[in-house]
């Protein structure tokens, strides 16, 4: 590690555990959570890699986890962020085969808001040259999703349901059933993106603030009959919707955009309707999807972003720099990903 530095840039956590709020991925000020600092850059271990980080890509996950609401506890000091892409610069024992690679990765050992990353050579997935790094940025948390996902969707009929259509999963969601043959329904909140979706091979969408949107969601529901609700915003609304699926309809939650707490107002559609509602966690897709499979997944991933099938809107670039002063005016942007470079 001679030609490497000592030290490197980052940002840090300044808190731990978890908050037992639930207040969304939402910042007023990023000063709140994050710290940029100093740190040491480290040896990788044995089956491990560094990376030197080309760009990241800042998620609602990465919000949720910074204010403590996510599925893992906060370690006070490490590095914040998920996922990103960069170049291996060094590897440890039995890792390599992955040297001089532009890999993207998730941050397993040490946060991806960093100019150097530590991580398993496992969480690591070589990217094709026709890849842009903003798009190696994106490529795991939200592709894999949507891949996962769909495919649950379409072992339950043709038609499905998406909230928060227009965040960049629902997007991808969205083209993704259309060139499979199928019909998304999409749910949005800003009516200037229903053009968008319906570009993006949406059968109907429909603005979460139209005061009819039950009674025009359940006709649609009659004549389309969605068996799965896709939902990343898990709200009243999305209840009252479910509410007017078919029997054996399925609600997926898989994210908490919205801070209302929904109560079961018809519990006996749960009994009599062999309707379920259940959660959706990626980090649980990949324990439990065996690696070949995997595989598949992310070389289709790759061939999307590569003709242009997919792409990452990005709303803005930010540096480490200027990360914790910006991210919150950043993040006020709709419509695309805040991205991190060096
Ligand atoms: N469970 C998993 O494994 C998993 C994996 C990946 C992502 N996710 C979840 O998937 C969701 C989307 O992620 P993303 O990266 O695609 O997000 P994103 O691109 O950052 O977009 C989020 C979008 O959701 C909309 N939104 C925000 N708050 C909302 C609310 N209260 N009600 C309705 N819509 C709201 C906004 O769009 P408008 O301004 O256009 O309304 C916003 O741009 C997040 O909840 C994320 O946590 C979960």
């Amino acid at each position: 590690m001679t030609d490497l530095p000592q030290t490197m840039k980052a940002a840090i956590l300044k808190h731990g555990g978890y908050s037992a709020t639930s207040t969304g991925p939402v910042i007023e000020d990023a000063a709140d959570w994050l710290e940029a600092t100093e740190l040491p850059v480290h040896n990788p271990g044995p089956g491990q890699v560094l990376i030197r980080l080309r760009a990241s890509s800042v998620n609602p996950s990465d919000l949720h986890f910074i204010k403590g609401e996510y599925g893992q506890p906060r370690v006070k000091g490490a590095v914040a962020g998920f996922e990103g892409c960069g170049d291996v610069v060094a590897t440890g024992k039995g890792a390599e085969a992955l040297k001089g690679q532009r890999v993207a990765f998730v941050a397993a050992g040490s946060g991806a808001w960093a100019e150097y990353i530590v991580t398993q050579m496992q969480m690591c997935i070589p990217l094709r040259p026709d890849i842009s790094d903003d798009d190696g940025a994106a490529q795991i948390v939200n592709p894999l999703t949507a891949m996962a996902m769909v495919d649950m969707a379409r072992e339950d009929g043709d038609a499905f349901v998406i909230s928060a259509a227009s965040s960049q999963l629902g997007k991808l969601m969205c083209s993704l059933g259309r060139d499979l043959g199928l019909k998304p329904i999409a749910l949005v909140r800003r009516a200037e993106t229903v053009d968008t979706l319906k570009s993006l091979g949406a059968a109907e969408v429909l603005v979460t603030s139209d005061p009819e949107i039950v009674e025009k969601f359940a006709a649609i529901s009659t004549t389309l009959k969605p068996r799965v609700f896709l939902d990343a915003v898990t709200d009243q609304l999305s209840e009252n919707l479910f509410c007017t699926m078919p029997n054996r309809a399925r609600w997926v939650t898989y994210g908490k955009l919205s801070t209302e707490a929904p109560t079961l107002s018809q519990t006996g559609q749960l009994i009599f309707m062999g309707k379920r509602i259940e959660g959706f966690w990626l980090t649980q897709w990949m324990m439990s999807t065996p690696p070949a499979d995997q595989m598949r997944v992310v070389a289709e991933v790759q061939a999307r972003f590569a003709d242009d099938r997919w792409k990452t809107d990005v709303s803005e670039h930010l540096t480490l720099e200027n990360l914790v002063s910006n991210l919150a005016d950043a993040l006020k942007k709709s419509d695309g990903k805040v991205i991190i470079t060096p």
